[in-house]
């Protein structure tokens, strides 16, 4: 099944909501925003994701991952890995991610989003709504994806069985500009968790001084097997 941007629906009329974005922030003292991970397979976002996520779940913090390969077995389900289903599954990925950071939880993303133009979508689509974009670029040499190659696929790629595949057979268009670079084959998990957070911290999107004060008091088991950010 191909799928299709084209707008079928007519006759509807945008329902405003009783409060404003910024309302909505001060009464529940959070801010939503979307961490855009991209990069090749095995490059670490899935890995830095979920880290990140327990990390500022740990801390009292709303945080939401939306990953990859777990959006394609539901929301997703009819979309391949040509072209034009990349396109596709990134455009619907901006829209539920922007969904998340509007109701002030953070969204993080982590999908391989290979094409320039596509990012360039989901970035225009928070720009215009008002809502901050962060795209973090998980950065290994693609020797070093092969190498780890979790979950077998570059071994099936270079053997023909998988078609499209980013890196060997579809294009990779690395980020020019975004606002995280991280090498995931030059620092550990830990440390691109406490990078991403201090990044958020610097640009006051996220404090995590409530969350810290919890652990000490001792409320919070989980929050003390995070990483100290
Ligand atoms: N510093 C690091 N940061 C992230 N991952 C690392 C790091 N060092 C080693 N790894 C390993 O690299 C692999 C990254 O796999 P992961 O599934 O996170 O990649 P991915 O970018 O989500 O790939 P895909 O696009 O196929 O979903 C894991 O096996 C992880 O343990
Ligand atoms: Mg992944």
């Amino acid at each position: 099944m191909t799928a299709t941007t084209e707008a079928k629906a007519t006759n509807i009329v945008w329902h405003d909501g009783s409060f404003t974005r910024k309302e909505r922030e001060d009464i529940l003292g959070r801010k939503g925003f979307t961490l855009w991970f991209t990069g090749l397979s095995a490059s670490g976002k899935s890995t830095l994701a979920t880290a990140l996520e327990q990390h500022l779940v740990a801390h009292g913090v709303s945080a939401y991952r939306l990953d990859g390969d777990n959006i394609r077995f539901g929301l997703n389900k009819n979309l391949g890995f040509s072209d034009q289903d990349r396109t596709e599954n990134i455009r619907r990925i901006s829209e539920v991610a922007k969904l998340f950071a509007d109701s002030t939880t953070i969204a993080i993303t982590s999908f391989i989003s290979p094409f320039k133009a596509d990012r360039a979508v989901a970035r225009e689509l928070h720009n215009a709504a008002g809502i901050p974009f962060i795209e973090v670029f998980a950065d290994v040499p693609i020797e070093v994806a092969e190498q780890r190659d979790p979950k077998g696929l570059y071994k099936k790629a270079r053997e023909g069985v998988i078609k499209d595949f980013t890196g060997i057979s579809s294009p990779y268009e690395a980020p020019e500009a975004p606002e995280l670079h991280i090498r995931t084959d030059l620092m550990s998990v830990e440390e691109g968790v406490r990078n991403i957070v201090a990044y958020l911290e610097k640009r006051e999107l996220l404090t995590l001084s409530k969350g810290l004060k919890r652990e000490s008091d001792g409320k919070s088991d989980v929050a003390s097997k995070t990483v100290k950010a």
